[in-house]
């Protein structure tokens, strides 16, 4: 199948992306810790993968009670957003483009990593069965059950939202070209929007405009503190991650998709529950949140080249962020153009550990 829709450049804002594959925001859990720094090493490995379109980075916390797994970086400190230029001027000299992805993990997340050992915090105060990852005596990334959340006060959900305002500056500050508010897989933003997880009976909980609040303060808040050229959201419409269920409408989905819109940001990036055993999206939601959404749609999970070009061409989205194969593959671009074989995952060295798995896989011109 031709791949030139893959290739032509789109807007962003007011920017031009050469390209229409994305790296998708990928969990490596290899930052510096006492504070959550991310390493030099991480320039190396971002810009390897500068001939995406766009690179998203991995997940990265707003604030120290933002924090769920031992090894994701911050963007709310100096030292972190000091860090965090050298990896951006990285890329920007191989001619990418970067913007970072901002979370809060909420529940999913474990005492021993919040500040004094206190309960995470979530909508309420229901537990959900989940694991996170934390290091052991050697650093190495090991899985554990979560510890139970509890109920965040008012005053620390309006602590919540000017801290992705200040992360949001730090971004700018340390010159990426945006930031991607994390709304997907069930963390924060997620645990308030769903039933299950918020038992709430104040302004946040309750109807669903009431559990929308949060993900639409913290987006105004994004918006207020750069401008809506200059954000994005990830969402996962329909999907179960992180034992935070769908558990809604189609309808539901697409009003918040709607009330998105109406901020103007500068794209939606749809987490497609396939990857993950999630039911696939019909055509007909894919042609909804098309007509919900008015700026570019990314999308991710499970995408191929063909895939993409399917539903690029179809109008359902204007770009693919590819998880997984950027990992294995810092060229996937040019594997893409050339139709080339694909490396081997190395699931193993996914999380937590050093170069092995992170910076060593072949480029093409390597083999
Ligand atoms: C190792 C790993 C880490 C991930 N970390 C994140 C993350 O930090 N933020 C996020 O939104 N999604 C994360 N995801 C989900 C990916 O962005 C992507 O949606 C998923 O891998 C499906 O795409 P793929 O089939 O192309 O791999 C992660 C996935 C993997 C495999």
């Amino acid at each position: 199948m031709a791949q030139d829709n893959l290739f032509e450049p789109i807007e962003m804002g007011a920017q031009t992306l050469k390209n229409r594959i994305f790296m998708a925001p990928l969990t490596r859990l290899r930052a510096i810790e006492p504070g959550d720094v991310p390493t030099a090493l991480a320039g190396e490995y971002y810009s390897q993968r500068a001939s995406a379109g766009l690179v998203i980075t991995e997940a990265t916390q707003v604030s120290f009670q933002g924090k769920g797994y031992a090894g994701a970086p911050g963007v709310h400190t100096q030292d972190q957003t000091t860090a965090w230029k050298s990896i951006v001027d990285n890329v920007h000299a191989k001619g990418g483009k970067i913007v970072v992805q901002l979370w809060h993990t909420g529940l999913v997340s474990h005492k021993s990593v919040q500040p004094e050992g206190r309960a995470p915090i979530s909508a309420s105060d229901v537990k959900v069965a989940v694991r996170t990852s934390l290091r052991d005596s050697d650093d190495l990334a090991i899985r554990v059950d979560t510890t139970p959340p509890r109920a965040a006060t008012l005053a620390e959900i309006k602590q919540v939202i000017a801290d992705f305002a200040l992360a949001t500056k730090q971004a700018k500050e340390a010159g990426f070209d945006g930031v991607e508010v994390h709304g997907a897989h069930g963390y924060l933003l997620h645990q308030f929007w769903v039933e299950q997880t918020n038992q709430r009976d104040d302004e946040y909980g309750g109807s669903r405009e009431n559990r929308a609040r949060l993900m639409l303060d913290v987006i105004d808040a994004c918006v207020e503190a750069w401008d809506a050229d200059h954000v994005g959201i990830r969402v996962s419409p329909q999907g179960t991650f992180n034992g935070v269920e769908a558990g809604y409408e189609e309808d539901d989905n697409i009003w918040l998709i709607e009330k998105i819109n109406d901020r103007g940001l500068m794209y939606l990036h749809l987490s497609e529950p396939d990857w993950a055993g999630g039911t696939p999206y019909t055509d007909g939601f894919r042609q909804r949140i098309r007509d919900a959404f008015g700026n570019m749609i990314v999308a991710a999970g499970g995408y191929t080249a063909e895939k993409a070009e399917k539903n690029i061409e179809a109008g359902y989205i204007d770009a693919v962020a590819f998880g997984r194969d950027y990992i294995a593959n810092p060229d996937l671009v040019e594997r893409i153009r050339e139709g080339a074989e694909l490396n081997e995952q190395h699931p193993e060295t996914f999380y937590g550990g050093g170069t092995e798995g992170y910076t060593d896989y072949p480029f093409l011109a390597e083999k």
